[in-house]
């Protein structure tokens, strides 16, 4: 690491007390998700946790991490494509902790293969990204159900849990970077994060004069799950002679290009700036779509 490097958020950084007394559900937080260390770091500063993920074991990891660590979480098996389980994830979180603050909905997918399931590109061959030409119903399908479906159905049932409250509230949706610009080769992404930041804009303003402030962060490659398989993606395609579109056009955010090492982004990076949306300190955020993207959107 030379000295000009960025030096990144640190797994450890926590602002001791900040959301004492507070209760945030994470949708998609398995560990080592955005989402999941979200959690583990709104559980060091005091909050009480609900992590929902559709991975069982890996979300009481999240929960297992944060309860080892002296706080307090716990695990919802839940997929948010159904509305009833997201009614029930906002029903049990408040069963548990009596109330609702705050919501990070990270929940989400990259391409058509159920989250749950083994990798098989050969298999699934017709639920990966593919050009629209290309596409299939059941990958377009797929991808729409768990980004932009499921968000709805978490933020339904959340929004209705805060404005019963009327205490306020604060709302984080992921979007991504390609939310706010296109992304080669994979049309579903791209459209159902566009669509994200829509629904956040939406929120925004029905919502100011219950005192619930929605805003969206939008990242660029960030080490975790969802960023390996796609790495594995681009690498089969090629081997296959498919080629990827997901590989060709721009690769490096301003950040990234400029790291000795081109590192992207960690999880920790990207739950800082969702816990700071989510605090008290961002009291005159709302609507916002935030390039959490290392500069990647602004050149
Ligand atoms: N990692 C990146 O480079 C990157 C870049 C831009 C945007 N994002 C977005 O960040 C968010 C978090 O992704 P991540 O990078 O932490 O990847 P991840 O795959 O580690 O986490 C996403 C989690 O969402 C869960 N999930 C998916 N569908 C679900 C459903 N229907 N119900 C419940 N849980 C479900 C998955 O099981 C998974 O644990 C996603 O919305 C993703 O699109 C990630």
């Amino acid at each position: 690491m030379k000295p000009t490097d960025i030096r990144p958020t640190s797994p450890d950084a926590a602002s001791p007390g900040r959301f004492s007394g507070r209760v945030l559900l994470v949708t998609g937080a398995a560990i080592g998700s955005i989402g999941g260390c979200t959690a583990l770091r709104a559980a060091r500063e005091g909050a009480s946790v609900a992590c929902v993920d559709l991975k069982e074991a890996e979300t009481l990891a999240t929960v297992e991490a944060i309860r080892g660590a002296g706080g307090r979480a716990i695990a919802i098996t839940a997929d948010v494509t159904q509305p009833a389980a997201a009614e029930r994830m906002v029903l049990d979180t408040v069963a548990q902790y009596g109330r609702l603050d705050m919501v990070l909905n990270a929940a989400g997918v990259m391409d058509g293969n159920p989250p749950t399931r083994d990798q098989d590109f050969d298999r699934d061959a017709g639920l990966l990204p593919a050009a629209i030409h290309k596409a299939t119903d059941e990958y377009w399908h797929a991808v729409f159900a768990a980004n932009i479906h499921g968000t709805f159905n978490s933020m339904r049932a959340e929004l209705r849990q805060m404005v019963a409250q009327g205490e306020g509230g604060a709302i984080v949706n992921v979007g991504s970077i390609a939310g706010l610009t296109g992304l080669p080769g994979n049309p579903a992404y791209s459209a159902s994060k566009h669509a994200v930041i829509g629904l956040t804009r939406n929120a925004a303003i029905d919502y100011a004069k219950h005192g619930i402030r929605v805003n969206a962060v939008n990242m660029a490659q960030t080490e975790t799950p969802m960023v390996r398989r796609a790495y594995e993606f681009v690498k089969w395609a090629k081997e296959k002679g498919l080629g990827s579109g997901m590989a060709s056009g721009k690769s490096r955010s301003l950040l990234q290009a400029a790291d000795s090492e081109h590192r992207g982004s960690t999880p920790w990076e990207q739950a800082a700036i969702i816990l700071f949306l989510l605090s008290d300190d961002a009291s005159n955020l709302t609507g916002a779509a935030i390039a959490s993207d290392g500069g990647w959107t602004a050149y």
